[in-house]
C-alpha cells in the first residue's frame, strides 16, 4: 500500500505535522496517518467495531495478540485527547515512536539534554524548542503518559531527579523491562499510584518508523507492571498502536527483559558474530581465500538463505537447497545444537541473575561509553572477515556506495 506519507518528503511531512492542529480534523488525520484506511470523515467512536483480542493458537500454545485494526484513529485520538505524551530521549526508538506518535495525531512533546546530540537531532525532526521539546524535566511535568526512552543506563543514572517528577496521575512507560525488572541494580522504583506499562518494538527504532512510512506494521510486545487505573493494559495497546505496531503480543517485563537480554546475546547478534568468525577462521586456515571464505560463510547466508527462512521457515530452506547440502545440514544440525545448548543456558543464567545487567550498567553509565564502544566495534570492522565483506558486497548489482 503506497500511503500518502510514503510520497510526501520528510520536510513537508514535519511541516505538515507541525501545522497540524493538536488532534487534527479527521481529513487531516487521513492524511498523514497511516493507520487512516476509511474514508473521511470518520464515524462516531461508540460505531467502530473493535473485534477484541485475538487468540491464536502457537504451535500448540494460545496466546493472545492485539492488533491496530481494532484503534482505528478516530477512537486513538478521542482515548488520548486529554493527554501530552513526554518522551524522553531521542534516541533510535525515541525517533521511530515520537514521529510515529506526531503523524498519527497525537500529542507529542520531547524531553531531552538541553544541547546534546540528541536535541540537535530532534530539531533537524521539526520538533521545536519551547513548542514541542525541552529539557527533560520540563518535559516530564507538561507530560501525562512519560515514555521513558533513555539509554537504559540513563534510565537508572537519571531516575533520582525523574522519580519525584512522575506524580499521581501519570503513566510511566518503558520499551524495556531493563529498569524496572533489574531494580535492585537499577534502583528504578516506580511510585505506587501510577500506572507503569510497556510496550517493546521487536526492532531498531529506525525500523519503528521505516515499516510506519511503508504501512506496514512493527511486531511488539506489550507488558503491565502496575495497574492502578484498571486500563493499564488497554492503554499499552493503544500506545503500541500509537507509536507504530501491527501486532502485540502479550508478555511480563521479566519475560520481556529476559529473552530480549538473551536473544541479542545469542542468534540475533553476538551468537551469529561468533559462528561466522569461527566458521571463516577455519576455512582461511585451510587455504580457502579471503573471498570464498566470506561467501561460504556470510554472503550466501545473509543473501540467499536466510531470506528463505525468513519468508517460509527452516524446512522450506532446506528443500531450497541441494540434496547433498540437505543431507550434511540435517547431520550436522544437531551437533551444533548439542554442542551450543550448554552455553545458551550459561547465557540464560546470566540474564537472569543480573550478571548481564550489571556489565551493561557499568559499560554504558560510562562517561567515555561512546568512545569506548567505537573502539571496540573499530575492532570488528577491522577484522578480515568483515574487511573482505566489503569488497564482496561492492560486486553485488544493487551496491550503492557505503
Ligand atoms: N534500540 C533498539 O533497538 C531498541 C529496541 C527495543 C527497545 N529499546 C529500548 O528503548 C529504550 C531506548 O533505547 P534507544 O536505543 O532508543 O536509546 P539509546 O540510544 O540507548 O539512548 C539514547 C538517549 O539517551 C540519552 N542519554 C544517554 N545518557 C544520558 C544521561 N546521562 N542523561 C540524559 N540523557 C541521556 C541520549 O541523550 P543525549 O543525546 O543527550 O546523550 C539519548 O536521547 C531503551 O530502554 C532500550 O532498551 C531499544
Amino acid at each position: 500500500m503506497a500511503s500518502i506519507v510514503s510520497r510526501l518528503s520528510s520536510r513537508s511531512l514535519r511541516a505538515l505535522a507541525r501545522r497540524a492542529p493538536r488532534f487534527p480534523a479527521s481529513t487531516n488525520a487521513a492524511s498523514f496517518s497511516l493507520l487512516a484506511r476509511s474514508p473521511r470523515p470518520a464515524p462516531a467512536v461508540q460505531t467502530i467495531p473493535a473485534r477484541g483480542v485475538k487468540t491464536l493458537n502457537f504451535a500448540g500454545s494460545d496466546e493472545v495478540v492485539y492488533e491496530r485494526s481494532d484503534w482505528p484513529l478516530a477512537k486513538l485520538h478521542d482515548y488520548f485527547k486529554n493527554d501530552t505524551l513526554a518522551l524522553i530521549g531521542y534516541g533510535s526508538q525515541g525517533h521511530g515512536q515520537g514521529l510515529n506518535a506526531r503523524d498519527n495525531g497525537l500529542n507529542v512533546i520531547v524531553g531531552v539534554r538541553k544541547d546534546g546530540e540528541s536535541w540537535k537531532q530532534a530539531v533537524e525532526d521539526g520538533w521545536i524548542p519551547g513548542e514541542t521539546l525541552f529539557p527533560i524535566e520540563e518535559a516530564i511535568n507538561r507530560g501525562t503518559i512519560i515514555m521513558n526512552l533513555l539509554s537504559d543506563a540513563a534510565q537508572s543514572q537519571t531516575w533520582p531527579t525523574v522519580a519525584p517528577l512522575i506524580t499521581k496521575g501519570k503513566t510511566l512507560y518503558f520499551s524495556h523491562g531493563f529498569s524496572i525488572v533489574y531494580e535492585k541494580d537499577t534502583h528504578v522504583i516506580p511510585p505506587p499510584d501510577v500506572d507503569v506499562i510497556l510496550v517493546a518494538p521487536k526492532g531498531s527504532g529506525r525500523t519503528v518508523r521505516t515499516l510506519f512510512k511503508e504501512g506496514r506494521g512493527i511486531n511488539s510486545s506489550i507488558a503491565v507492571f502496575q495497574d492502578v487505573t484498571g486500563k493499564a493494559k488497554e492503554k499499552a495497546v493503544a500506545l503500541g498502536v500509537a507509536i507504530g505496531s501491527g501486532y502485540m503480543y502479550e508478555t511480563t517485563f521479566e519475560k520481556e527483559v529476559y529473552s530480549d537480554l538473551y536473544g541479542e546475546r545469542g542468534v540475533l547478534m553476538g551468537a551469529i558474530q561468533g559462528l561466522f568468525c569461527a566458521q571463516y577462521k577455519v576455512l582461511r586456515a585451510n587455504g580457502h581465500s579471503p573471498s570464498e571464505a566470506f561467501n561460504e560463510t556470510v554472503e550466501e547466508a545473509t543473501q540467499s538463505l536466510y531470506p528463505l527462512i525468513g519468508q517460509k521457515g527452516m524446512d522450506y530452506m532446506y528443500n531450497a537447497c541441494s540434496t547433498t547440502a540437505r543431507r550434511g545440514a540435517l547431520d550436522w544440525a544437531p551437533i551444533f545444537e548439542k554442542t551450543n545448548l550448554p552455553v545458551f543456558e550459561k547465557l540464560y543464567e546470566s540474564v537472569k541473575n543480573g550478571t548481564e545487567t550489571r556489565k551493561a550498567l557499568e559499560f554504558n553509565g560510562r562517561v567515555t561509553y561512546r568512545q569506548d564502544l567505537a573502539k571496540e566495534l573499530k575492532e570488528i570492522d577491522d577484522q578480515e572477515i568483515w574487511r573482505a565483506g566489503k569488497v564482496v558486497r561492492s560486486l553485488r548489482p544493487d551496491y550503492k556506495t557505503e
